[in-house]
């Protein structure tokens, strides 16, 4: 098990659409088993291959952030079949550090996928997990929540991250 680096906004991977994976192989176990911990000591609720640089359909998300097992969700090649409602709430992502914005998303969903195991899985999401399920698998699909805000705050958090990247680049 390894903790991978998360990259942020700007890098060309999180514009990417991601491919299926083929097989669930030991990469893709090693991989999985390193996104949790990645996403355990970040900390964060929900983290997607192409985070850590990998272009490939996987997704991992606890609610619980590692308190409780029963919470942590693998999904591999994880599909929206069918959304209902809509909540508009605060977000952030771990690609886009330091910015929370107000998105609108479905109330609940219905997400398809395999496990680890390669069974096929249905995970029923309400409220902030089906948030968590449409953030990260939109990251599958090269979109970032920012992406989903108006021109005009896009344009704001655009010259947000120039500052604190050349604030950084100072210090
Ligand atoms: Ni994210």
């Amino acid at each position: 098990m390894a903790v991978r680096e998360i990259i942020t906004i700007g890098h060309p991977t999180l514009a990417r659409k991601a491919s299926p994976v083929e097989a669930i192989d030991e990469e893709i176990v090693r991989l999985a088993t390193d996104m949790v911990e990645t996403l355990h000591r970040a900390p964060g609720i929900g983290l997607a291959a192409p985070q850590v640089n990998v272009s490939k359909r996987l997704i991992v998300v606890d609610l619980s952030v590692g308190e409780n097992t029963d919470d942590l969700i693998v999904l591999v090649n994880p599909e929206i079949v069918s959304r209902e409602g809509e909540v508009a709430c605060e977000e952030g992502c771990l690609s886009v550090p330091d910015i929370r914005e107000k998105v609108a998303r479905p109330y609940r969903v219905l997400v398809r996928g395999l496990g680890l195991d390669g069974r096929a899985v249905e995970i029923a999401g309400e409220d902030l997990l089906a948030r968590v399920l449409c953030h990260e698998i939109d990251h599958l699909d090269g979109i970032l929540f920012v992406e989903k805000l108006s021109p005009l705050k896009r344009a704001l958090i655009r010259k947000k991250l120039q500052k604190s990247r050349s604030a950084g680049a100072q210090a």
